[in-house]
C-alpha cells in the first residue's frame, strides 16, 4: 500500500468505527446497523497487517495522525469517532495484528458507553482489559515511556516481518537482505539479555495461521536464550539467533501444500522435506551479512546429536555445535504449537518429552541446560495454588532458581479476575508465618479460556 493507498484505507476504518458508534446511539447492540460496520472494518484492517504488526492512530489537535503524518480526507461522519476518542482523552490507539470482530465490537462499547471525560490512561487500560479487549492499546502519546514488554512486543512484531519478507522474496526468486536479519536478531538479543521472561513470553503466543513464521522467530528467541545461558561471545550468539531465524528458509523451495500437509507423509514426501536444510545453506549462501556458521548450523539443523538425522553426515562430518542449540530450540517450540496433527504440549510436558530425546537426537547437556533456564514452570504455565485459585507463570527470577512470579486469573471458586493480579509467593499468612500461597501444580491451559500471556504481563508489572 503507498500512502495515498493507506490514508484512504485509514479513512475507511474510521468511518466504520464512527457508523457503529453513531448507530449504536440509534439502535440496539445487535443489531445489524451496528454489527455490520464492525464487520466491515475488521475487513478494512486486515491488509495493513500484511507487513506490520500493529496500527498506530494518534488525535493531535483534533487531527488525525497515521504513523506521523497527518490525514485531511477525512468527513463529517468520522468527527464523532474523533470527537468520543478526545472527550474520553484517549490520545493514540493501537490496533495490533490479530484484532478480532469482537475486539472491535467491545472498543466501540467502550467509546459509546464511557461518559466520563479525560480518563487517566492507566484506568482506560484496566477498563478494556476487564471488558476483554486484547488487540486494541491505547497510549497516553507516541514517544511515552515504552516498557520492557511494549518494547519486547515490537522487538518482535519487527523480526516477523523481517521473517515474512524474507521468505517471500525467496519464493519470489529474489535474493534477502541479511542485513535485516542481523538487525532483527541484534535487537532480540539486547531484549533477551534485558527481560528474559518479556521476550519468552511472546513465543507461547501461538498463530496457527502463521507457523512458520511465528515459528522461526521463537526458534531465534529461544535459541538467543541458550546461547546467553551458555555465556557465549555476541557474534556467536547473534549468529545462532540469525539462523534460528533463518533455520527453515529452504521450505520456501517445497511446494505449499506439502508443507501444510497434516499428518504422516509418504516416503516419496518426507524426501522432499529432507531436502530443506541443504536448500537452506544454499539460500544462505547468496544472502550478504551471514556469518559461515550460521550457514552451516542451517544445514545441520536435523542431523541429530547422534547423527541419524538428514543430510545424514559422513563419518569424518564435524558438526558445528551451534546446530545442537537450533535443535533443542526447535523441539521446543514444535512441541508447545498445536498443529493440524498434534496439540499443544504445556512447556512443563514438552521439556518431559525432550529428556527422553536426550543423547538421541537432542544434546543431553543443552536439554538440561534449558530445563534449568526456563525453570520448573516455565514462564507461561498455568498452576494451581494452595488457595485453590489458579494463575499463569509470569516470571523465573534468578533463571528459573527462585520462586516463581504468580499472576492470579481465576479465584478459588474458578471466576475470572477482572484483572490479572500478581502475587508475591514469598509474602506470609501473619497467622502462621508460612507462605500463603504456595503452587500445588500445573493446570491444563485448555480447562480455561485463552489467555493472553503478554497482556497479563504488561497488567501485572504496570
Ligand atoms: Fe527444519
Ligand atoms: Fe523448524
Amino acid at each position: 500500500m503507498d500512502r495515498r493507498q493507506m490514508e484512504g484505507a485509514i479513512a475507511g476504518v474510521i468511518r466504520s468505527l464512527g457508523a457503529s458508534l453513531k448507530n449504536r446511539g440509534l439502535y440496539p447492540a445487535t443489531h445489524p446497523l451496528v454489527r455490520s460496520p464492525v464487520e466491515k472494518c475488521h475487513l478494512e484492517l486486515a491488509p495493513f497487517f500484511a507487513d506490520r504488526s500493529e496500527l498506530a492512530l494518534t488525535v493531535s489537535d483534533g487531527t488525525l495522525v497515521l504513523e506521523g503524518v497527518p490525514i485531511f480526507q477525512l468527513t463529517s461522519s468520522l468527527e464523532l469517532f474523533m470527537a468520543r476518542l478526545g472527550a474520553i482523552g484517549l490520545p493514540a490507539v493501537i490496533f495490533e495484528r490479530g484484532v478480532s470482530v469482537e475486539d472491535i465490537e467491545l472498543f466501540v462499547r467502550f467509546l459509546h458507553e464511557t461518559k466520563e471525560q479525560g480518563l487517566p490512561i492507566p484506568e482506560i487500560k484496566s477498563r478494556l482489559a476487564r471488558w476483554g479487549v486484547t488487540h486494541i492499546r491505547v497510549t497516553s502519546t507516541e514517544e511515552e515511556e515504552k516498557d520492557d514488554f511494549t518494547l519486547a512486543r515490537e522487538i518482535f512484531g519487527n523480526a516477523l516481518n523481517v521473517v515474512v519478507r524474507a521468505l517471500k522474496d525467496v519464493r519470489n526468486g529474489r535474493i534477502p537482505d541479511g542485513a535485516e536479519s542481523d538487525r532483527a536478531v541484534r535487537e532480540m538479543s539486547g531484549m533477551v539479555s534485558r527481560n528474559r521472561d518479556a521476550m519468552l513470553a511472546l513465543t507461547l503466543i501461538k498463530n496457527f495461521d502463521e507457523y512458520t513464521y511465528n515459528h522461526s522467530v521463537n526458534v531465534s528467541v529461544l535459541s538467543l536464550a541458550v546461547a546467553e545461558t551458555l555465556g557465549l561471545p555476541e557474534t556467536e550468539r547473534i549468529g545462532i539467533g540469525v539462523a534460528g531465524l533463518l533455520h527453515d528458509v529452504g521450505k520456501t523451495q517445497l511446494a505449499l501444500d506439502l508443507i501444510r500437509k497434516p499428518g504422516t507423509l509418504t516416503v516419496e514426501e518426507f524426501e522432499e522435506i529432507k531436502k530443506h536444510p541443504e536448500e537452506g545453506f544454499a539460500i544462505l549462501g547468496k544472502m550478504t551479512h551471514i556469518q559461515e556458521t550460521t550457514r552451516a548450523v542451517v544445514r545441520e539443523h536435523h542431523m541429530r546429536f547422534d547423527r541419524t538425522g538428514y543430510p545424514r553426515p559422513e563419518p569424518e562430518y564435524r558438526m558445528n555445535p551451534h546446530s545442537y542449540v537450533i535443535a533443542v530450540a526447535d523441539c521446543f517450540d514444535a512441541l508447545t504449537t498445536m498443529r493440524s496433527y498434534q496439540k499443544a504440549r504445556t512447556p512443563q510436558q514438552a521439556l518431559e518429552i525432550m529428556r527422553k530425546l536426550a543423547g538421541k537426537s537432542l544434546d543431553p547437556d543443552l536439554v538440561e541446560l534449558m530445563e534449568r533456564s526456563l525453570g520448573v514452570y516455565p514462564v507461561g504455565t498455568m498452576v494451581r495454588l494452595s488457595t485453590m485459585e489458579v494463575g499463569v507463570v509470569t516470571g523465573t527470577p534468578g533463571g528459573g532458581k527462585s520462586e516463581p512470579k504468580v499472576a492470579i486469573l481465576f479465584d478459588r471458586s474458578g471466576n475470572p479476575l477482572a484483572a490479572p493480579q500478581g502475587v508475591d509467593l514469598k509474602e506470609p499468612d501473619p497467622s502462621s508465618g508460612k507462605p500463603r500461597r504456595m503452587i500445588l501444580g500445573t493446570v491444563n491451559p485448555l480447562m480455561h479460556p485463552p489467555v493472553s500471556i503478554s497482556g497479563v504481563l504488561q497488567a501485572v508489572s504496570a
